[in-house]
């Protein structure tokens, strides 16, 4: 008890001062990063497997879900969860009731792959895009490594309905109970295919100038913020990864814009990946975002307790997602307050497989 006092108010302490995030206050500021686990049972619904990794993890400032489809369309990896039939959501249903119980909050992330698909997902149909360019590499399929084919670039009078999927996906989520949802807009996904100029060559409206590639990312903000109110909101930008064969001629200039714009539409948060393990692009600093924005600030990719109390501390983030961290410590922010040691995440079982890996790492107490 002494040791947890003693640390709790020393060098972790500003990361256990309350926090607003939304309509809601917040005892600190150790949020759950989004992660799949590629566990989803039958139909893309999750198990009650699902619900118990996830209430496990409840004393998160916030639970921000693994990404989940807003449409079959949307899909890319084998056994991710959708949120877009009536089975999800009541799949969906148990894991927030199971958090809640346990009084954390949990917002869905919205997610729609884009190019990082493959025909197999869509009954032998190519995967939708801004344009068609293929990513590099190879793409995970029920039958194994497959490489990417070239996606078909989506018309412009299609790209409303793919709106109307965020908006679904939204009101679904909200018929589940989540207390908000997160939309996907890093890592390369289809928001992220629109915004940067490396996989978005069109020549309509959705294409070209800034203001132009910002039009889909906002019209998606716009629909789902009309559903849930923009206090309930966040968006996930990763401005600098090459991850997903992303790049962009003018990412700062870019990303100010879309910060700006975001931060005109009152939303729950900005949630900025500034490392994503491998990309190593720091031409520019891509907390200074949050300056252009009123909300929160969540900042994510390779903390620790140190580099989270340090950022915390100079007020460029008010709160740190914790990734591997958070997957291999249920308990993460009690072991932060008391400076215990942490389980150390096991890679072989992130995705994929059953409880092992899952549900089973140990907290402090057993
Ligand atoms: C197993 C695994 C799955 C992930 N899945 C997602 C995801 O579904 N959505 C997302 O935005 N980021 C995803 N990420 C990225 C993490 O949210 C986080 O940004 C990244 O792991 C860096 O943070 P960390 O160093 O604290 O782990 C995933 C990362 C891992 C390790």
């Amino acid at each position: 008890m002494t040791t947890a006092l003693h640390a709790t108010e020393g060098s972790v302490a500003p990361l256990f001062r309350p926090a607003t995030l939304g309509p809601f206050t917040r005892p600190h500021r150790v949020v759950m990063s989004p992660m799949t686990r590629s566990r989803a049972a039958e139909g893309n619904a999750v198990t009650s497997q699902t619900a118990t990794y996830y209430r496990q993890r409840a004393s998160a400032a916030l639970i921000v879900t693994e990404a989940t489809q807003v449409s079959p369309g949307g899909v890319g990896y084998p056994s991710t969860p959708g949120i877009h039939t009536d089975a999800q959501v009541e799949a969906w249903r148990r894991v927030v009731d199971a958090v809640h119980a346990e009084g954390g909050v949990i917002f869905l992330q919205l997610w729609h792959v884009g190019r990082m698909s493959h025909p197999m997902y869509h009954g032998g149909a190519l995967p939708v895009a801004p344009s068609a360019i293929a990513p590099l590499g190879e793409v995970f399929t029920a039958e194994g490594m497959k490489p990417f084919e070239t996606p078909r670039a989506l018309e412009t009078d299609e790209i409303a309905s793919v709106v109307a999927e965020f908006r679904h996906g939204a009101e679904m989520a909200k018929k589940a109970g989540f207390d908000g949802v997160e939309i996907h807009g890093a890592n390369g996904y289809l928001i992220d295919q629109f915004l940067r100029d490396g996989s978005n060559r069109r020549t309509d409206r959705y294409g070209g100038s800034i203001e132009n590639r910002l039009r889909f990312p906002l019209a998606v903000v716009d629909a789902v913020a009309a559903v849930w109110g923009p206090e309930r909101v966040g968006v996930r930008i990763s401005p600098l990864s090459a991850f997903n064969s992303m790049d962009d001629s003018h990412p700062a200039e870019l990303f100010g814009a879309f910060a700006r714009e975001l931060g005109e539409r009152s939303l729950a948060y900005l949630h900025i990946v500034t490392d994503d393990g491998f990309s190593d692009d720091r031409s520019f600093d891509v907390l200074s975002l949050g300056e252009a924005f009123e909300g929160a600030v969540i900042a994510a990719g390779g903390f620790d307790a140190q580099s989270a109390t340090e950022v915390v501390e100079s007020g460029r983030a008010d709160f740190v997602a914790f990734g591997r961290a958070f997957l291999a410590n249920p308990d993460l922010p009690a072991r932060l307050a008391r400076g215990a040691e942490l389980n150390a995440p096991d890679p072989s079982t992130f995705y994929g497989g059953g409880e092992e890996g899952y549900t089973d790492y140990p907290t402090l107490t057993g």
